[in-house]
């Protein structure tokens, strides 16, 4: 389990968190929601990090992909088309009283 201040995790951005000795990373989509992903992409290990987010989803530096709040991985290509991606695993995100717990 982990805990970090709400204020930590901002609208639009991605902060890396340790739980139980595994890498993720948190980030706050534009409605406010909390989307977690395991630090390293799927693809090819880019830091995600050093990703941005986009709506609700995180988007890798390395090459697209993005990822929703709900754990799905998926490429948007330049013709609009989306092209599902293996799902990751996600953290169970919970907020109160100020307070963001993030639990495996
Ligand atoms: S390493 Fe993340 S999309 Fe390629």
């Amino acid at each position: 389990m982990s805990e970090l201040a709400s204020e930590a995790v901002r609208i639009g951005t991605v902060v890396p968190v340790e739980v139980d000795g595994h890498d993720f990373v948190i980030w706050r989509g534009d409605g406010g929601t909390l989307g977690s992903a395991p630090s390293w992409c799927p693809h090819l290990d880019w830091d995600l990090g050093e990703g941005r987010v986009v709506g609700d989803e995180l988007v890798c530096a390395g090459h697209g992909w993005s990822f929703d709040c709900a754990g799905h991985a998926f490429k948007r290509t330049e013709l609009g088309r989306v092209d599902p991606k293996d799902d990751i695993e996600t953290l169970r995100v919970e907020e109160a009283d100020g307070v963001i717990t993030a639990t495996r």
